[in-house]
């Protein structure tokens, strides 16, 4: 497992996986406006993964802040809050890690400057260990659902880095595997930025997880031919209402499993259910370069110059067509995630 983020040295290490998996290299930050730019251009992707870098990013922005009171640091640090806010607009970990951040700023606002900014570097660590923490419990809570020599497929990355490590919905699989389960997992390539033929493949054959790439419109090939058995996808953000917001063609995918009777699961951590929303629909949906769209990787234009073009960068999974959502706290079906936010949930009771 390589880490996916780092401090070292007082400079954030951030793996560029536009690079993957070509080249495994890592961008260095010096100051927040870089780690910023690392979020908005994907060197991190991934919800989990976006939310520990925006911590670390706020951790080095503080370094950056001169300031003689906490009065006169606040609203410096609060811009750099808005700045990073403004990454990325639908993986609402992003916003719950700049909110965790800065309640923990004013816990602290009474202990001098220097001593806050040491204490930032290591709350964002302590993000890091929290978040592999979780991960390894959603996969133990959602291994119960994988069988020994079951086909799964998913869709995008959801996996170790697309979060501070382990994944959500890879790391069911890993899960499942580490239980003595053999599993074989096709992977939608995930048009147009191609997390699941450059990462998610790649980390499966290094994690010796027998795997299959295929393109996102095969998916009803190989359903139809009963050859897969469950699909496991992460979330950027869930709604109250169990609806998800995950990588543009998960809907697509839970159409078809419906379809075939093939149950759909969405591994994901507390830190992604937006309990402020209702539903889906007040979901904010990221729209991204049409550049993704017409050329191939940035590369080969496959378009004609000046065509319109759509690039939303997500898409709403309506809480219907999910089987589960698995958290760390057990898994749970979507009509009663809410019950997690109204302390409704005694999570022995709910869980499936
Ligand atoms: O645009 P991306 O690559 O950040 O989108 C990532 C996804 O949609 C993932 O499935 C989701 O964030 C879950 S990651 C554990």
């Amino acid at each position: 497992m390589i880490p996916t983020v780092e401090w070292k040295d007082g400079i954030v290490r951030m793996l560029d996986q536009t690079k993957l998996p070509l080249e495994t290299v890592y961008n260095e930050c010096r100051d927040y406006e870089t780690v910023a730019k690392g979020i908005k251009e994907l060197w991190v992707r991934g919800a989990p993964a976006i939310g520990v870098s925006a911590a670390m990013g706020l951790a080095l922005g503080a370094r950056q802040i001169t300031a003689s009171s906490f009065d006169e640091f606040w609203p410096k640090f609060e811009e750099i809050c808005a700045h990073m806010a403004a990454t990325r607009p639908t993986a609402v970990n992003l916003f719950w890690a700049i909110d965790r951040i800065k309640k923990f700023v004013q816990k602290n606002k009474d202990k001098d400057l220097s001593a806050i900014k040491d204490l930032l570097v290591r709350e964002s660590q302590e993000m890091i260990d929290d978040d592999i923490a979780t991960n390894r419990k959603i996969g133990a809570n959602g291994a119960v659902f994988v069988s020994d020599n079951d086909n799964i497929i998913t869709h995008c990355n959801a996996g170790s880095i697309a979060t501070a490590g382990y994944g959500t919905a890879e790391g069911v699989m890993r899960a499942a595997v580490e239980d003595g389960k053999k599993i074989h997992v096709y992977v939608d390539e995930t048009r147009p930025v191609l997390q699941g033929a450059r990462l998610t493949t790649w980390e499966l054959m290094q994690e010796n997880i027998p795997c299959t790439l295929i393109t996102d419109n095969m998916a009803g090939y190989f359903l139809y031919r009963d050859m897969i058995d469950l699909a496991i996808v992460g979330a950027d953000r869930i709604a109250r209402n169990g609806d998800v917001a995950n990588k543009i063609g998960t809907y697509s995918l839970a159409v078809l499993c419906k379809e075939h009777g093939i149950p759909f699961y969405v591994a994901a951590p507390l830190s992604t259910i937006d309990f402020s929303i209702e539903s889906g629909a007040d979901i904010p949906i990221e729209e991204r370069d049409p550049r993704e769209v017409t050329h191939v990787f940035g590369k080969v234009q496959i378009a004609p110059d000046g065509v319109k073009v759509a690039n939303p960068a997500f898409d709403v999974t309506p809480a219907r067509y999910i089987t589960a959502i698995i958290t760390e706290k057990g898994a749970f079906q979507p009509k009663d995630i809410h019950k997690l936010a109204d302390g409704k949930l005694d999570p022995e009771r709910f869980r499936l």
